[in-house]
């Protein structure tokens, strides 16, 4: 069995279907830009998808943990480029245990992010100046934009098994509007050091 399985299996009790595989798979995106445009407006986010975006929140939450890991897992499978960046960061000669806190402390502050940005958007200004920043620090962290841009569509990828019985396209469609919306102050933030 793989690492990324015997972690995922051990951090969640859960591991991967070929289904799910195959999800994540097809959720690369291929914006690859790498620079901030600032005539472009900030992606649109309508009362609706809000609406969808606290409602599912509200379930997601119950399992937020399991969430992140296997975002996170699920994302350095397909892109080990971004497994190789989060892990510079850390000493050579980690153990699969001290890994498997970093990588669950870590997916718990990015759900953590989700959070605060589904409630500050009653006050876009927060919400900007929280993801302008962060990307600030993941810029001095040496995270590259583009892993940015691909963790929404592996978070949708995560969410969707639990919300199966009432996700529709305009689920899909809140999410990724989220995620624009994140992905866009944290590219101005990055372009901006
Ligand atoms: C939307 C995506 C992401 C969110 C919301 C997020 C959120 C966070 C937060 C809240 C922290 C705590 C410290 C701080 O705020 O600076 C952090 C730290 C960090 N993040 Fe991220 N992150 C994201 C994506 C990534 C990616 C793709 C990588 C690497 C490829 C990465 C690497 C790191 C590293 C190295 C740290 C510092 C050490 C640590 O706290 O584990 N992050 N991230």
């Amino acid at each position: 069995m793989s690492l990324f399985k015997r972690i995922k299996r051990s951090l969640t009790g859960s591991i991967q279907t070929d289904d799910y595989k195959s999800r994540v798979i097809s959720s690369n995106n291929n914006e690859t830009s790498t620079t901030f445009d600032p005539q472009k407006p900030p992606p649109e986010i309508s009362q609706r998808d809000v609406d969808i975006l606290r409602d599912c929140w509200n379930i997601v939450q119950q399992d937020v943990a399991k969430v992140g890991i296997i975002t996170f897992v699920g994302l350095f499978e397909t892109h080990p480029d971004v497994h190789d960046a989060f892990m510079s960061f850390r000493a050579v000669n980690t153990s699969e245990l001290e890994y498997k806190a970093i990588l669950r402390a870590h997916a718990l502050r990015v759900m953590g992010t989700v959070d605060k940005c589904i409630y500050r958007l009653e006050n876009r200004d927060k919400l900007q100046e929280l993801m302008t920043e962060m990307g600030i620090r993941h810029k001095n962290y040496s995270v590259k934009i583009e892993f940015i841009d691909l963790i929404g569509h592996q978070f949708i990828s995560s969410i969707k098994p639990s919300l199966e019985t009432v996700w529709t396209d305009e689920h899909e469609k809140a999410w990724d509007n989220l995620f624009k919306l994140m992905c866009y102050h944290t590219r101005k933030g990055m372009c901006s050091i």
